[in-house]
């Protein structure tokens, strides 16, 4: 089993990418291999294994800390899984690469713009506690600074992440919370850094608040409905009674 799968990652795995036109930061010497979610690159040496089933993922091995990360912490009463595994998945992953970029000459593959979305994962309401979700889709190369901005100033508490799951091209998208506190007030802003965007991007999110309607408004409106229908069942009983009336002394003149 543990051959098939070294077999598969040099093999199939390594699609060689160079992302070179990242403006300053990244250099035509950053690469990137990747296998499923088992990603590795040259820029600051990042690598990420991930197991997913049914397209969603199971656990992620902490490369720093040498340990398996499960998606759900419940997973780990039914299953576990030896960080090694993955540590030697992105270190074979990292040898092909290095073979692969001293064999071939590859022109550079472009950054491309995230795209960026803000929402709340319930309804908003004021004084209930919610989460905000800023999902960044279409994501090359895996290289982003993702930042939650409250009324203009950063965020640091209440934050968490996913890492990159992946997309068709090569593409990633990552998924970035914040645990808040809706208020009338407060706006906030999901920060996007990333090589290809000119600047950083700034995805703007206040709260739609709707304010219930107090008790004595729908009463209101309640007496209101009541009388236009009253109203209106006697307007149109007087109006029959009156065609009834003027039909019936037409009929008695008739004959004359
Ligand atoms: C790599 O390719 C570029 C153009 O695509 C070419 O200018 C350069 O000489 C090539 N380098 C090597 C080592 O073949
Ligand atoms: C992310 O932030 C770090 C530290 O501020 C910076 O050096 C790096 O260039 C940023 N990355 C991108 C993709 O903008």
């Amino acid at each position: 089993m543990a051959i098939i799968r070294v077999w598969m990652l040099g093999i199939l795995s390594l699609t060689l990418l160079l992302s070179s036109r990242g403006a300053s930061e990244s250099t035509e010497d950053d690469h990137m291999g990747t296998y499923g979610t088992t990603l590795y690159q040259t820029y600051e040496a990042i690598g990420q294994f991930t197991e997913e089933f049914d397209e969603d993922e199971l656990f992620y091995v902490d490369l720093q800390k040498k340990d398996t990360v499960w998606r759900l912490p419940e997973f780990n009463h039914f299953s576990t899984f030896d960080p090694q595994g993955g540590l030697r998945s992105i270190a074979i992953m990292k040898e092909n690469l290095d073979s692969l970029i001293k064999r071939f000459n590859i022109t550079g593959a472009i950054s491309v713009p995230p795209e960026v979305t803000v929402f709340s994962e319930s309804p908003v309401e004021v004084g209930q506690p919610n989460i905000l979700i800023c999902l960044v889709d279409n994501i090359f190369p895996p290289v982003v600074n993702i930042t939650w901005l409250r009324n203009g100033q950063l965020v640091t508490t209440g934050v968490s992440e996913t890492d990159f799951y992946p997309r068709p091209n090569h593409r990633f998208c990552k998924f970035y919370y914040l645990t808040f506190l809706p208020s009338a007030e407060d706006f906030y802003d999901c920060k996007v850094e990333h090589w290809g965007l000119e600047q950083p991007f700034l995805k703007h999110w206040e709260p739609q608040v709707l304010f219930p309607l107090p008790e004595t408004t729908e009463t209101v409106v309640c007496a209101l409905g009541l009388t236009v229908g009253l109203v209106g069942i006697i307007m149109g009983t007087i109006l029959i009674i009156k065609g009834i009336c003027s039909s019936s002394r037409i009929q008695h003149q008739g004959p004359l």
